[in-house]
């Protein structure tokens, strides 16, 4: 079965599991995976180093924006993975840290800094055949996008997810305390100014409250065998 060289976008609130199933369409079906919060990890990461966050955790805009013009954010494939590079330093660890996630969202709600990171994104997916997720994929970065998907949950379920992943590193919140975060969280990035979260009016929905990855996977292929009118099927190493 081929599928088009098209870009798929795919949005929706955090802890959806976006990102684990965007690799996992990438790598069944040929596509480059990229993740655009990474993108916005990246700057609140710089923007931390470079003392643009006050000490009371607001941020200093003019030093963010001071940083930018110098700053060199990359995606490069290692290991089977795609990782980000700030220059020729690896920082996928540093960017998943609880803290610089934080940071992540109030740095993104700077329209300078969206239009930064858009305009790379734009480079990145030059060529098609990419999935990329985030907040606003399919209603402004790539309006266009052939097929768009806004990933949701229950918040509860989602809340769970995540305090799974944060206990198995160690982390010490209380499923309560992450629930609130979550719910604040989307708050944020569905009511900013600039490109808030929404869900395009022609996105697939994807509830995966009941739902397993392989499920998840055998969905993404039905969507595109109905919408590219392709019959055949493949079989599916998830
Ligand atoms: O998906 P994530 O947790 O890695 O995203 C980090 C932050 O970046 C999150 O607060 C939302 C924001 N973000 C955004 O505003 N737009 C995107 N396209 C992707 C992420």
């Amino acid at each position: 079965m081929t599928i088009p060289d098209i870009i798929i976008a795919v949005d929706g609130y955090s802890s959806t599991g976006k990102s684990t199933f965007a690799k996992l369409v990438a790598g069944e079906f040929g596509f480059l995976y990229l993740d655009s919060g990474a993108m916005y990890r990246g700057v609140a990461l710089a923007a931390k180093e470079a003392g643009a966050i006050r000490a009371d955790g607001s941020v200093d805009e003019a030093a963010l924006q001071a940083l930018l013009p110098s700053l060199e954010l990359h995606f490069e494939r290692k290991e089977g993975a795609t990782r980000l590079f700030m220059g020729s330093r690896e920082v996928e660890a540093q960017i998943r840290t609880g803290e610089v996630g934080a940071l992540a969202s109030p740095v993104s709600a700077y329209p300078f800094v969206r239009a930064w990171v858009d305009e790379r994104l734009h480079a990145f997916a030059a060529g098609g055949r990419v999935i990329m997720d985030g907040r606003d994929i399919g209603t402004t970065v790539f309006p266009d996008a052939q097929l768009k998907i806004f990933m949701t949950a229950d918040p509860m379920v989602r809340a769970q997810r995540r305090y799974d992943e944060l206990s198995a590193k160690g982390g010490t919140d209380t499923l309560e305390e992450v629930f609130q975060a979550l719910q604040e969280r989307d708050y944020r990035d569905s009511h900013r100014e600039t490109s808030p979260l929404r869900q395009a009016p022609d996105a697939y929905v994807l509830d995966n409250t009941h739902m397993t990855l392989h499920e998840e996977v055998v969905w993404a292929l039905g969507v595109l065998q109905g919408k590219f009118g392709l019959y055949e099927t493949p079989g599916l190493s998830c």
